[in-house]
């Protein structure tokens, strides 16, 4: 993890947040190349959820959420982790993450502790008018079923996909971006008749699963969890969570969860005209009726809700552990490559003229990368310092598939030199089939 952390600060893919007034625990910015790797990682998601598949429709909902969304949720109740003080140190620790250091004699009884943020809205900040900073985008899902569903004329099965920020006042952050109190989700409620819903649960748990070894996880990396008993969280039936061996060890990477009727069931009025599977608190401020009418009798009905809810940063992590590679060179020395898969690379190719003060050369590099560039398949940056070596050093260590270089074959016969990050051979290539190749590279 050491290792990992040292090379996203040192090339900028991610680095502690508001560092230069020491920081804030749990909070991360991500540098130019951070925002590229999770933007990438952010658009693979949306792509295999929303655009290949023809049952899915997407939103961007608020941040901050109306109190009521999330008492009638559960989460004003049951959001909580166990808090204890060490009297000895002074310090807090959620009760299963207690240092070693601290005597269990010196430990309070634990108490529960809420994990959402609230703030104020609007200018009186008197604690009458406040709302919350979501926990998770999942609710604000829910609060929109009935606008995705008028608006689209769906019918069951069919699912709402989102990524945005959820907060989580967490009581011990760590392990870098692991476990942090501001984070992204990439959540898809998948809403389903039931009795479907076991079948669609075991689908989507496959289809996770091929995602995550599709962006370059390895396989035996990840292990299935059934979650069982008191750990299943009170919405659910059943829930997998695909456990990914992260540098500090295993841990949940997604969980795909059966939500049942809850939710929809829990933010809508009149519950009882809905025939309910699950226990829901009674609602007395919904003005809506969350389902749908049943194609076969005509009755409402409320869908069941199977939910792959994976955590951006997690995915960053992991795919940033899987890239790091150290390499031992046939001349005895070792080079550090990130081997991500080309749609995730940060930089897609890296163009380097042979002398950096030759006009011929430079300006050759600079009408590649834009013709390169229109193609939108990612960055395309030109290295102008003319020292080859060095850039290739460089892209090798921030994951840039390949490096082109432009030198007086270039302007003589219009041939390039591709260099191949991975197996560090080199091709020519006519300029013209450049974008072809690179096309190939990164369609797959
Ligand atoms: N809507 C369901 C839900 O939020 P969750 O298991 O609490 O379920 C889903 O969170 C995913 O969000 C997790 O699998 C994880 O990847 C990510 N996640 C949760 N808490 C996190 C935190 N404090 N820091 C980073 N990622 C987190």
């Amino acid at each position: 993890m050491e290792e990992l952390v040292a090379l996203c600060k040192r090339r900028g893919f991610i680095f502690q947040s508001n560092e230069i007034y020491g920081g804030l625990q749990g909070l991360y910015d991500y540098g130019p190349l951070g925002v590229e790797l999770k933007n990438n990682l952010k658009s693979s998601w949306w792509s295999s959820m929303v655009y290949d598949r023809d049952d899915v429709e997407g939103l961007d909902a608020s941040i901050l959420t109306h109190p009521d969304v999330l008492k009638y949720s559960g989460h004003e109740d049951t959001f909580t982790d166990p808090l204890v003080d060490c009297k000895s140190c002074g310090l807090r620790f959620r009760e299963d993450q207690v240092p070693e250091q601290c005597k269990k004699e010196d430990l309070t009884e634990p108490r529960e502790f809420n994990l959402m943020f609230k703030t104020n809205v609007g200018p009186i900040d008197d604690g009458s008018s406040f709302a919350y900073l979501r926990p998770e985008t999942a609710q604000q899902i829910f609060t929109n079923f009935k606008n995705v569903l008028d608006s689209t004329s769906r019918s069951l099965p069919f699912g709402i996909a989102q990524i945005g920020k959820a907060f989580r006042n967490e009581i011990t952050p760590r392990n870098f971006i692991f476990r942090v109190r501001e984070f992204e989700q990439m959540e898809l409620e998948f809403f389903v008749h039931p009795g479907t819903d076991e079948k669609w649960h075991k689908e989507w748990v496959l289809n996770r699963l091929e995602w995550w070894v599709s962006q370059g996880i390895d396989k035996s990396k990840i292990q299935v969890l059934n979650i069982t008993g008191d750990e299943l969280a009170h919405y659910s039936k059943s829930t997998v969570d695909l456990m990914y061996e992260f540098p500090h060890g295993l841990e949940e990477l997604e969980g795909i969860a059966n939500r049942t009727d809850f939710d929809l069931g829990s933010h809508s009025k009149n519950q009882d005209d809905l025939n309910l599977t699950s226990s829901v608190p009674n609602n007395v401020s919904s003005n809506a009726k969350l389902a749908i009418q049943d194609l076969e009798n005509k009755k409402l009905l409320v869908p069941y809700v199977i939910e792959p809810s994976a955590g951006v940063d997690r995915g960053v992590l992991a795919i940033l552990n899987e890239a790091f590679n150290v390499e031992k060179l046939d001349d005895g020395k070792e080079r550090l490559v990130m081997s991500f898969k080309p749609h995730l690379a940060p930089i897609k190719a890296a163009i380097i003229p042979l002398k950096k003060n030759n006009d011929d050369l430079v300006s050759m590099a600079f009408k590649l990368k834009s013709d390169l560039q229109k193609l939108r398949l990612g960055r395309v940056v030109v290295e102008n310092t003319g020292n080859i070596g060095k850039n290739y050093r460089k892209h090798d260590e921030i994951g840039t598939p390949i490096c082109i270089t432009i030198d007086f074959d270039t302007l003589e016969k219009n041939i390039v030199t591709i260099r191949n990050r991975d197996t560090m051979l080199q091709q020519q290539l006519d300029i013209g089939d450049v974008l072809d190749y690179f096309k190939n590279l990164l369609i797959s």
